[in-house]
């Protein structure tokens, strides 16, 4: 990156670091370095994974009236159920603010953190490699962690499948409602993955 990036790069960290909890701060920036690896493994553009990794989580902590005013305002495709799943809100949020408080505009940087949550159909590698890394990073400790890692470097799209079951398997057991764009998602991966065997 040069030397301008590296400035800016300074203060989106400054502005993360300022809003976000130390945890979260320190997720976002192992998202980040794993989206880079991740990018490197798969001939992936480098600076977009770790633009958006670093930033894919910049609305988390903004309150939550302010973002669903992003939801309510985004010219972004928003599904009814996104609008009412608060959880779900900061990811529009995020490219929304990305777009507004740092002048990044570039599509897929923005879609990588609008879709990061929800995933959906047709995912471009960059939008991949985020939704991934947000599962993969050094930061997280769960049961099959290490598994999804080890998926996550040797196949993006099974990595997708696993990820995308695991979420929807998650949303149905706890009695939460779906994104239509998961759905789409998953059945575009298991389709794809079904017909590779065949
Ligand atoms: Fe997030
Ligand atoms: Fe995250």
């Amino acid at each position: 990156m040069n030397v301008l990036c590296k400035k800016k790069i300074k203060a989106y960290k400054d502005y993360l670091n300022e809003n976000l909890s130390k945890k979260r701060y320190t997720h976002s920036l192992n998202v980040a370095k794993v989206a880079v690896e991740l990018a490197k493994e798969f001939d992936g553009d480098e600076d977009k994974c770790y633009l958006a990794g670093l930033l894919h989580d910049v609305s988390k902590e903004l309150d939550v009236e302010k973002q669903l005013d992003y939801v309510n305002t985004s010219q972004r495709d928003v599904s009814e159920v996104e609008k009412n799943a608060q959880p779900l809100y900061h990811a529009i949020a995020g490219a929304e603010q990305t777009k507004e408080l740092f002048e990044i505009n570039d599509e897929d940087v923005l879609n990588a953190i609008r879709y990061h949550t929800v995933a959906r159909e047709n995912m471009s590698k960059t939008e991949k490699i985020i939704y991934l890394s947000d599962l993969v990073s050094e930061d997280r400790d769960y049961k099959d962690v290490k598994k999804m890692r080890k998926l996550a470097f040797s196949d993006l799209d099974k990595a997708m499948l696993e990820a995308l079951k695991f979420s929807i398997t998650d949303s149905v057991e706890k009695g939460n409602t779906i994104p239509q764009s998961t759905l789409l998602a998953y059945n575009q991966y298991a389709f794809m993955l079904k017909q590779r065997k065949e």
